[in-house]
C-alpha cells in the first residue's frame, strides 16, 4: 500500500475533540524524524461529519484519525476497509491514497495490544482474559486480542444481550463467552479489561469479589491525569498491576503515523512525556 510521506496536514475529527492529546503525541513523534507535520482538532457535528472529511482530502489533506462518536461513520466514507476495521465496523485512521480514494484501518486494538504485551509484558496468549462492556470500543478491539490467542475471553456487559450478539460475531475467531457483571465467575481472572463508560462517570462494573486476584492485571481503556476509579478498585482488591490507556493511545498513534508517513515512532518518551505533563 503506498503511503503519504513528507509534510501535509493531519487532523482529528471528533466531537468533541477539546480534551485530546494527539496533536502533542503527534508533535513529538513529527520530531523524531525531522518531519513537519501539521496536526489538528476538528470538532464536527454527525451531520457535518462525511462533507468535512470529503472536503478536507479534497483539499489536499494527508490523513487523519477519527474518535467519538465519528468511527463507525468514517467506516462508511472511506472507499476501501482493513480487514479489522472492517471487523470493527469502525475506522480511527484514514490514509490518503488519493484525493478521491481513501484507505480506513482501525488502529485501537493493535495500540491495546502492544501496549500490554510489549510495553507491559503482559502474557495474553493463553490467558483467561475478562472484557467489560459491549460498545464500540470493544468491537474495535476484539479482533487484534483473539489474535493472540487467548485460552478465553468472557464479554461482560450491563445488558447481557450486547455482550451475546458481540460473542455471536466473533466466535468464529476463538473462545469467547457472554454474561452480565453479576455472571462472571468469581475466581480471579488473568486479565480484566474495562472498555465501559463507567469509568468517565466514577463508576466501576459489579463484579464477584473473587474475580480480582493480586496477579490479576487490570486494565482501564479510559484514561485521565489521575488515577481512574477502575484502577483504585483494582487495587483495592488487592492488584498493584493497575493501568489506565494512555499507552494504548499512544501505541494506536503511532501505528497511525506509520500507515501515514511509512516510519514508526519510538513510544517510550513519549509515554514518558505524557506522565511528566
Ligand atoms: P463505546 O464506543 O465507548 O464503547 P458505547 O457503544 O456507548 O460506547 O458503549 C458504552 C459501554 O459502557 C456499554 O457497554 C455500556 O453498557 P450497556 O451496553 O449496558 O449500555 C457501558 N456502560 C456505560 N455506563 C455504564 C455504567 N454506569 N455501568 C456499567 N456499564 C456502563
Amino acid at each position: 500500500m503506498s503511503v503519504q510521506t513528507g509534510p501535509g496536514r493531519y487532523v482529528l475529527f471528533g466531537h468533541p475533540v477539546g480534551h485530546s492529546w494527539s496533536p502533542f503525541i503527534h508533535g513529538l513523534f513529527a520530531r523524531q524524524f525531522d518531519h513537519v507535520v501539521d496536526y489538528k482538532l476538528r470538532d464536527v457535528a454527525p451531520e457535518e461529519f462525511r462533507h468535512e472529511v470529503i472536503n478536507f482530502f479534497v483539499e489536499g489533506g494527508g490523513g487523519a484519525n477519527v474518535t467519538l462518536p465519528h468511527k463507525p461513520a468514517a467506516a462508511e466514507v472511506v472507499n476501501e476497509l482493513s480487514a479489522r476495521a472492517e471487523r470493527a465496523r469502525a475506522v480511527n485512521t484514514i490514509v490518503r491514497r488519493s484525493a478521491t480514494e481513501l484507505y480506513g484501518e482501525n488502529t485501537d486494538g493493535v495500540g491495546l495490544v502492544t501496549d500490554l504485551v510489549r510495553n507491559l509484558g503482559v502474557a495474553v496468549a493463553g490467558s483467561r482474559l475478562l472484557i467489560l462492556g459491549a460498545g464500540g470500543a470493544v468491537r474495535g478491539v476484539l479482533a487484534p486480542l483473539l489474535e493472540q490467542e487467548p485460552r478465553e475471553i468472557r464479554i461482560a456487559n450491563r445488558t447481557p444481550e450486547r455482550a451475546e450478539r458481540l460473542r455471536d460475531e466473533f466466535s468464529d475467531l476463538g473462545e469467547i463467552s457472554a454474561s452480565s457483571f453479576d455472571g462472571v465467575d468469581d475466581r480471579p481472572w488473568d486479565v480484566i479489561v474495562n472498555a465501559t463508560a463507567a469509568s468517565l462517570a466514577g463508576e466501576v462494573p459489579a463484579l464477584p469479589p473473587n474475580a480480582v486476584g493480586p496477579d490479576t492485571v487490570c486494565y482501564d481503556m479510559a484514561y485521565g491525569r489521575n488515577d481512574t476509579a477502575f484502577m483504585r478498585w483494582a487495587r483495592d482488591r488487592g492488584t498493584d498491576r493497575a493501568f489506565k490507556g494512555w499507552g494504548m493511545l499512544v501505541e494506536q498513534a503511532a501505528e497511525s503515523y506509520l500507515l501515514w508517513h511509512g516510519v514508526r515512532p519510538a513510544t517510550r518518551p513519549v509515554m514518558d512525556a505524557l506522565e511528566r505533563l
